[in-house]
Protein backbone atom coordinates (compact mmCIF):
# COMPACT_ATOMS: atom_id res chain seq x y z
CA UNK A 1 0.00 0.00 0.00
CA UNK A 2 2.74 2.56 1.27
CA UNK A 3 4.21 1.74 -2.56
CA UNK A 4 1.54 2.16 -4.32
CA UNK A 5 0.62 5.62 -2.46
CA UNK A 6 4.06 7.02 -3.58
CA UNK A 7 3.99 5.76 -6.64
CA UNK A 8 1.17 8.06 -6.92
CA UNK A 9 2.62 10.89 -5.81
CA UNK A 10 5.20 10.58 -8.18
CA UNK A 11 3.33 10.62 -11.28
CA UNK A 12 1.87 13.45 -9.62
CA UNK A 13 4.84 15.45 -8.74
CA UNK A 14 5.90 14.85 -13.15
CA UNK A 15 2.42 16.19 -13.85
CA UNK A 16 3.47 19.28 -11.82
CA UNK A 17 6.53 19.90 -13.08
CA UNK A 18 4.98 19.01 -16.76
CA UNK A 19 2.59 21.31 -17.28
CA UNK A 20 3.92 24.37 -19.16
CA UNK A 21 3.42 27.38 -17.12
CA UNK A 22 2.92 29.45 -19.77
CA UNK A 23 1.02 28.85 -23.36
CA UNK A 24 1.26 32.42 -25.23
CA UNK A 25 2.70 32.43 -28.35
CA UNK A 26 4.18 35.56 -27.74
CA UNK A 27 5.56 35.07 -24.67
CA UNK A 28 9.30 34.87 -25.29
CA UNK A 29 9.65 32.21 -22.40
CA UNK A 30 8.45 28.60 -21.53
CA UNK A 31 8.34 25.47 -19.41
CA UNK A 32 8.59 22.53 -21.45
CA UNK A 33 7.77 18.99 -20.90
CA UNK A 34 10.61 17.68 -19.04
CA UNK A 35 10.76 14.83 -22.49
CA UNK A 36 14.43 14.86 -22.34
CA UNK A 37 14.87 13.74 -18.61
CA UNK A 38 12.07 11.38 -19.45
CA UNK A 39 13.37 9.73 -22.45
CA UNK A 40 17.09 10.20 -22.20
CA UNK A 41 19.58 8.84 -19.62
CA UNK A 42 22.30 10.75 -18.29
CA UNK A 43 25.94 9.54 -19.25
CA UNK A 44 29.36 9.97 -17.64
CA UNK A 45 32.55 10.28 -19.92
CA UNK A 46 35.85 10.22 -19.61
CA UNK A 47 38.07 12.19 -21.82
CA UNK A 48 42.19 12.20 -21.86
CA UNK A 49 44.39 14.44 -23.97
CA UNK A 50 46.92 16.78 -24.19
CA UNK A 51 46.74 20.08 -24.34
CA UNK A 52 49.41 21.81 -26.81
CA UNK A 53 50.50 25.18 -25.22
CA UNK A 54 53.08 26.78 -28.07
CA UNK A 55 54.13 30.33 -27.78
CA UNK A 56 56.86 30.09 -29.84
CA UNK A 57 58.25 29.74 -33.68
CA UNK A 58 56.81 30.74 -36.43
CA UNK A 59 53.14 29.54 -35.65
CA UNK A 60 52.59 30.04 -32.42
CA UNK A 61 48.87 29.08 -31.12
CA UNK A 62 48.75 31.08 -27.87
CA UNK A 63 50.13 34.46 -28.58
CA UNK A 64 49.85 37.49 -25.77
CA UNK A 65 47.39 39.93 -26.26
CA UNK A 66 48.12 42.72 -23.69
CA UNK A 67 50.72 42.66 -20.55
CA UNK A 68 54.24 42.46 -19.58
CA UNK A 69 56.33 39.00 -19.05
CA UNK A 70 54.19 37.26 -17.43
CA UNK A 71 52.57 39.78 -14.70
CA UNK A 72 49.52 40.07 -13.20
CA UNK A 73 46.88 40.71 -16.00
CA UNK A 74 48.81 39.65 -18.60
CA UNK A 75 46.63 37.72 -21.15
CA UNK A 76 46.51 35.21 -23.71
CA UNK A 77 44.43 34.07 -26.84
CA UNK A 78 45.10 30.64 -27.78
CA UNK A 79 44.12 28.02 -30.14
CA UNK A 80 46.16 24.96 -28.86
CA UNK A 81 46.01 21.65 -30.56
CA UNK A 82 44.54 18.85 -28.50
CA UNK A 83 46.57 15.64 -28.89
CA UNK A 84 46.11 12.10 -28.18
CA UNK A 85 49.44 12.19 -26.72
CA UNK A 86 52.12 14.20 -24.69
CA UNK A 87 54.05 14.91 -27.71
CA UNK A 88 53.47 17.82 -30.11
CA UNK A 89 53.11 15.99 -33.08
CA UNK A 90 50.92 13.41 -31.73
CA UNK A 91 47.50 13.15 -33.44
CA UNK A 92 45.72 15.84 -33.13
CA UNK A 93 42.24 15.24 -31.58
CA UNK A 94 40.77 18.62 -31.35
CA UNK A 95 41.50 22.22 -30.01
CA UNK A 96 41.65 24.33 -27.09
CA UNK A 97 39.99 27.69 -27.77
CA UNK A 98 40.16 31.03 -25.88
CA UNK A 99 42.12 32.93 -22.98
CA UNK A 100 44.27 32.31 -20.19
CA UNK A 101 45.00 35.26 -18.00
CA UNK A 102 47.31 36.10 -14.70
CA UNK A 103 44.56 36.63 -12.44
CA UNK A 104 46.77 36.83 -8.93
CA UNK A 105 48.52 39.75 -7.87
CA UNK A 106 51.17 37.66 -6.04
CA UNK A 107 50.94 33.97 -7.16
CA UNK A 108 51.36 31.76 -10.27
CA UNK A 109 47.55 31.43 -10.97
CA UNK A 110 45.51 31.57 -14.28
CA UNK A 111 42.16 32.15 -14.95
CA UNK A 112 41.02 29.76 -17.92
CA UNK A 113 38.33 30.44 -19.73
CA UNK A 114 38.38 27.80 -22.83
CA UNK A 115 36.19 25.93 -25.08
CA UNK A 116 37.85 22.53 -25.65
CA UNK A 117 36.39 21.42 -29.36
CA UNK A 118 36.95 18.12 -30.39
CA UNK A 119 37.83 17.15 -34.15
CA UNK A 120 38.05 13.23 -33.81
CA UNK A 121 35.72 9.99 -33.89
CA UNK A 122 31.70 10.68 -32.34
CA UNK A 123 33.00 13.45 -30.81
CA UNK A 124 33.84 15.70 -33.87
CA UNK A 125 31.48 18.88 -33.39
CA UNK A 126 31.12 18.77 -29.88
CA UNK A 127 32.50 20.99 -27.38
CA UNK A 128 32.96 21.35 -24.06
CA UNK A 129 33.19 25.18 -22.28
CA UNK A 130 36.00 24.98 -18.69
CA UNK A 131 36.03 27.68 -16.91
CA UNK A 132 38.22 27.88 -13.40
CA UNK A 133 41.22 29.14 -11.59
CA UNK A 134 44.12 27.12 -12.93
CA UNK A 135 47.22 27.56 -10.04
CA UNK A 136 49.84 26.17 -12.19
CA UNK A 137 52.54 25.40 -10.00
CA UNK A 138 50.74 22.68 -8.41
CA UNK A 139 51.00 19.06 -9.73
CA UNK A 140 47.58 18.51 -10.10
CA UNK A 141 44.94 21.56 -10.98
CA UNK A 142 40.87 20.87 -10.83
CA UNK A 143 38.83 23.49 -12.79
CA UNK A 144 34.66 23.21 -13.55
CA UNK A 145 33.07 22.49 -17.06
CA UNK A 146 30.34 24.07 -17.33
CA UNK A 147 28.67 23.62 -19.72
CA UNK A 148 29.05 21.42 -23.64
CA UNK A 149 27.67 21.38 -26.88
CA UNK A 150 26.58 18.51 -28.93
CA UNK A 151 26.66 15.29 -27.21
CA UNK A 152 27.98 17.12 -24.48
CA UNK A 153 24.54 19.63 -24.18
CA UNK A 154 23.77 20.12 -20.50
CA UNK A 155 27.49 19.28 -19.52
CA UNK A 156 28.66 19.26 -16.50
CA UNK A 157 31.96 18.28 -14.36
CA UNK A 158 35.78 18.82 -13.77
CA UNK A 159 38.94 18.46 -15.57
CA UNK A 160 42.18 17.56 -13.78
CA UNK A 161 44.98 19.22 -15.32
CA UNK A 162 49.14 18.49 -14.62
CA UNK A 163 52.09 20.13 -16.70
CA UNK A 164 53.85 17.10 -18.49
CA UNK A 165 56.90 19.45 -19.65
CA UNK A 166 57.08 23.10 -19.98
CA UNK A 167 60.01 25.70 -20.87
CA UNK A 168 60.59 28.74 -18.76
CA UNK A 169 62.34 30.36 -21.44
CA UNK A 170 59.44 30.07 -24.49
CA UNK A 171 56.27 29.44 -22.18
CA UNK A 172 56.00 26.25 -24.15
CA UNK A 173 54.01 23.95 -22.25
CA UNK A 174 52.13 20.06 -23.00
CA UNK A 175 49.86 19.64 -20.04
CA UNK A 176 47.28 16.47 -19.63
CA UNK A 177 44.16 16.48 -19.41
CA UNK A 178 41.40 14.00 -17.49
CA UNK A 179 37.77 15.05 -17.94
CA UNK A 180 35.17 13.94 -16.38
CA UNK A 181 31.41 15.18 -17.86
CA UNK A 182 27.98 14.01 -17.29
CA UNK A 183 26.07 14.76 -20.22
CA UNK A 184 22.91 13.62 -22.01
C1 LIG B 1 34.58 16.14 -38.56
O1 LIG B 1 33.45 16.85 -39.01
C2 LIG B 1 33.73 17.74 -40.08
C3 LIG B 1 32.48 18.57 -40.34
O2 LIG B 1 31.35 17.74 -40.43
C4 LIG B 1 34.19 16.95 -41.29
O3 LIG B 1 34.50 17.82 -42.36
C5 LIG B 1 35.42 16.16 -40.90
O4 LIG B 1 35.84 15.33 -41.97
C6 LIG B 1 35.16 15.29 -39.68
N1 LIG B 1 36.40 14.68 -39.24
C7 LIG B 1 36.50 13.40 -38.95
C8 LIG B 1 37.85 12.93 -38.53
O5 LIG B 1 35.55 12.64 -39.00
C1 LIG C 1 44.70 10.88 -15.75
O1 LIG C 1 44.26 9.55 -15.66
C2 LIG C 1 45.31 8.61 -15.86
C3 LIG C 1 44.69 7.23 -15.88
O2 LIG C 1 43.89 7.02 -14.76
C4 LIG C 1 46.35 8.76 -14.75
O3 LIG C 1 47.41 7.89 -14.98
C5 LIG C 1 46.86 10.22 -14.77
O4 LIG C 1 47.75 10.41 -13.68
C6 LIG C 1 45.71 11.18 -14.66
N1 LIG C 1 46.20 12.54 -14.80
C7 LIG C 1 45.58 13.58 -14.23
C8 LIG C 1 46.15 14.93 -14.51
O5 LIG C 1 44.59 13.46 -13.55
Amino acid sequence: MASSHSHTLFIFNFLLISIPITSSITSFSENLLETITMTRMEKTSHLHFYFQDKLSGKNPTAMKIIGDGFGFGTTFMIDDALTQGPERDSKVVGRAQGTYAMAAQNDMALLMVVTFGFTEGKYNGSSISMVGRNHVVDDVREMPIVGGSGLFRFGRGYALAHTVWFDPKTGDASVEYNVSVIHF
